[in-house]
């Protein structure tokens, strides 16, 4: 890793390593007390695709530690919006939980993941299914203009264990709505579920069971997975996305990536 001086009139002067941004922190919200979102400012340099993730760290020290993250601000958005689980012993997430406004970050300029629009082969309708932090890729394609233009439907499904956690997911719709870009198109065309696992709700049980129950389809008053229409993202823990796979195979999907477009994708939720 080579050290590049930084500006010596930014407060938080550091060595900023090869390859990474500096970035401030312009907003921090909390949702409960295992979950919150931050907002960065964005270097110009930094491109992405909507649903890919970064390696995010906090300076100082000799070594600072990297985790990936996914980006949930859509690609025109001027600033970066991150998720995040708040793990008391994390190497990161233990202190990334105390940042504050004006504080530094910084983020690898590279940027890369599965579940993004081209890993899929064309079809009618999108599923993205997410699980706790899972969320945050499809945060940013909900606002990407050309998810709207690929599919007829879009539905993102949001699992937590309580209520409280599937707040987020509610913030992440309303600005959707509110979007100016994809806002009409949205209202339309895109269909939330939120579902929790350990606390009643509107919608209770795991992913999987609604599924193999088809109660998803119900809810959505549409018919039950098939590869020829449906295009399915998971994002979520591993236990999740075998479950998920298991049953998306033995329904005729195969998987999709960047060499070979599919009928689904996944990604694993980062930091656990
Ligand atoms: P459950 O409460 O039944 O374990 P976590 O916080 O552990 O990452 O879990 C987030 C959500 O994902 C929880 O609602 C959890 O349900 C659900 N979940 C965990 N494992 C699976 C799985 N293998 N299949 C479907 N849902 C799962």
């Amino acid at each position: 890793m080579q050290p590049n001086p930084v500006n010596s009139s930014d407060k938080h002067s550091l060595l900023v390593p090869e390859g990474c941004l500096q970035e401030t922190i312009t907003s921090v919200k909390h949702y409960t007390d295992r979950l919150f979102s931050f907002r960065t400012t964005r270097s110009p340099t930094l491109r992405f695709q909507s649903g890919e993730f970064v390696m995010i760290g906090l300076p100082g020290g000799s070594k600072p530690i990297f985790r990936a993250y996914s980006i949930t601000s859509p690609t025109w958005d001027e600033e970066l919006e991150f998720y995040s689980i708040k793990v008391p012993d994390g190497p990161l997430t233990s202190k990334l939980q105390k940042i504050q406004i004006g504080d530094s970050l910084l983020i690898r300029k590279k940027s890369s993941g599965t579940v993004v629009l081209s890993t899929l082969t064309p079809g009618r309708n999108l599923y993205m299914l997410s699980t706790g932090t899972g969320i945050a890729p499809f945060a940013s394609l909900a606002r990407d203009p050309e998810t709207y233009t690929r599919f007829k439907r879009v539905v993102l499904t949001h699992t937590c264990r309580q209520k409280a956690e599937l707040e987020y997911g509610y913030h992440v719709i309303e600005s959707v709505h509110t979007d100016p870009l994809v806002g009409e198109e949205a209202k339309s065309k895109l269909s939330h579920v939120a579902t929790t696992t350990q606390e009643d709700s509107a919608v209770s049980g795991r992913i999987t069971n609604l599924v193999q129950s088809k109660k998803l389809f119900s809810i959505l008053n549409c018919p039950e997975f098939n590869p020829e229409d449906d295009r399915v993202m998971i994002c979520g823990s591993m236990a999740l996305i075998k479950d998920l796979k298991t049953i998306l195979s033995n329904l005729g999907f195969k998987e999709g990536s960047h060499r070979e477009p599919g009928t689904f994708v996944v990604e694993r939720a980062f930091v656990d």
